[in-house]
């Protein structure tokens, strides 16, 4: 066991400085690697502060990896969230964690640019359209090199290391190159496009190059394993042989062995399930639909303000239904949650202008002095009342056009603890693979979106729970845990090559 990183407090050295190399000689054998650290910044009295200014970031991820880090000798790697800082190593909640500094321009760049103009688009079946710059790929590189050196710094010998997601996927061939000691695993939080997609991106290659240096990549759907494939032997020649690509050097010689395979994310189900069972919560949720007016069915929609989420789709179908008489304002009112996100990215601030103008457009038509038709809330909330929303709401509406997952539909179903409500979830969300029994549709078919939603609202109560039932025990018994420990066995197991 080696020691921890310094001691255990944040040290801020000055903005635009280079930190003191305190802490580099710590090594670890567990790393994890995403763009963001698994911490927060907070001010004092704010919500999980516990006084060192930090507090955990919420999400299924940390909650899995957390414990980890505290059992093994481990750390985790990432940007701590505030550009043109250098911040030393530090400990909180039990994690050793390594900053990596972002400039102000790296922020834009790499993080703005590459990763959510270029690859978020790309990546979810170019919804929007996806900008190519050679600066943007620049500093996409230049970064991730820098979240490599970061680990190759404090990786023991035989260290097995797992980089999170689209913003680093040159790190895996990065960290091979110089430790081909390391057990290397990469897992895409995101969809992986079909190879006539992903085609566009000009560095297709050095892309694919980059994901094959992981002895593991795994996805969330098989299909996003398969795309990855199929690209691995179109744009690089790779042999691939069911879930193993081959992967050779310059001379034509096998070096490794790259994996590729589904390991659906999930929830922290205890955490969800026990918030579902606790009296404030349940009177919170009963207070929520007083100060609605009780209305005989409330729908709600929970997302990041993301044009891949279909929220002008779900708008869309609410507002017709509305038109049509099947739903009066009197009887239904919509709750949606639409988080801030990425507000700097072009797409994103015209999005919240068209979502808002829509809002806007239905309640003026719509509400009336005492009924408001769409609730909308464009502020993120602590799980408690995220929980709260879940127990207060009859219908869930997860319309994505494209999404890796899809964690809400999984909260959702695990908060309902009496087996009520109704889930419509959209066929091209992960969860789908999963929540077979959810009301799945395709959220372009607005008709289809329409009698889908008619359905969950008229479902009677029995098939309800029979649903609800089936959907709770997929979910119960695949927590996040269960997918954390999953990959990590299969990153750690022997291959035997498949040369048949
Ligand atoms: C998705 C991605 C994550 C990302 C999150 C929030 O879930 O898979 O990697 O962290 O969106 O986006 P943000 O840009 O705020 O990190």
């Amino acid at each position: 066991m080696q020691s921890p990183v310094q001691d255990k407090s944040a040290a801020k050295s000055r903005p635009g400085t280079t930190g003191s190399a305190h802490g580099d000689a710590t090594k670890y054998d567990f790393m994890v690697v995403s763009n963001r650290l698994p911490v927060d910044r907070c001010a004092p009295g704010d919500n999980g502060d516990d006084g060192s200014g930090w507090r955990r970031s919420p999400g299924g991820l940390v909650t899995a990896l957390a414990p980890m880090m505290g059992k093994t000798d481990g750390a985790w790697v990432g940007w701590h969230g505030a550009p043109d800082e250098t911040l030393e190593p530090f400990s909180h909640g039990g994690m050793d964690l390594v900053p990596v500094q972002l400039s102000d321009d790296e922020v834009e760049l790499y993080y703005e640019g590459f990763s959510n103009a270029t690859l978020w688009p790309l990546y979810h079946d170019v919804i929007a359209p996806p900008e190519f710059h050679r600066t943007w790929w620049d500093a996409y590189r230049k970064v991730n090199q820098r979240f490599a050196d970061a680990v190759v710094r404090h990786a023991d010998t035989n260290a097995t290391v797992w980089v999170q997601d689209y913003q680093l996927q040159l790190v895996p061939r990065m960290l091979r190159k110089v430790r081909p000691d390391l057990r290397i695993g990469f897992f895409n939080h995101i969809p992986f496009p079909p190879p006539e997609i992903f085609a566009q991106l000009p560095w297709r290659q050095a892309i694919i190059d980059g994901l094959l240096g992981a002895d593991l990549v795994g996805f969330q759907r098989a299909s996003d394993a398969g795309n990855f494939m199929r690209s691995a032997r179109r744009f690089l020649g790779a042999s691939v042989k069911q879930q193993q690509v081959h992967v050779k050097d310059g001379d034509g010689e096998i070096t490794h062995i790259a994996r590729a395979q589904a390991f659906p994310i999930s929830i922290d189900v205890q955490q969800i399930s026990e918030l579902a069972g606790r009296p404030d919560i349940i009177e919170r949720a009963r207070q929520i639909r007083q100060d609605l007016g009780n209305p005989k069915t409330i729908l709600l929609g929970v997302d990041r303000l993301d044009y891949t989420k279909g929220i002008r789709h779900r708008l869309k179908a609410f507002e017709e239904l509305l038109a049509d008489g099947k739903l009066s304002v009197a009887d239904a009112t919509l709750i949606q949650v639409a988080s801030p996100s990425r507000e700097r990215v072009e797409q994103y601030r015209l999005l919240r202008e068209e979502v808002e103008g829509t809002v806007g457009h239905i309640n003026g038509t719509y509400d009336t002095l005492e009924n408001t038709a769409v609730r909308y809330l464009h502020h993120s909330y602590p799980v408690e009342e995220m929980v709260a929303l879940y127990l207060a709401a009859d219908v869930m509406l997860v319309t994505a056009l494209r999404d890796g997952m899809n964690l809400v539909a999984k909260e959702y179903v695990t908060a309902r603890n009496n087996n009520d409500g109704a889930l419509v979830l959209s066929e091209f969300a992960g969860a789908a693979d999963q929540l077979k029994q959810a009301l799945l549709m395709n959220p372009h078919d607005i008709d289809g979106l329409k009698s889908a939603i008619m359905t969950a609202v008229d479902m009677p109560a029995r098939e309800a729970s029979r649903r609800m039932k089936s959907m709770r025990k997929q979910i119960l018994e695949h927590d996040v845990d269960h997918w954390s420990a999953d990959f990590l066995q299969a990153l750690n197991e022997k291959v035997i090559r498949d040369d048949t």
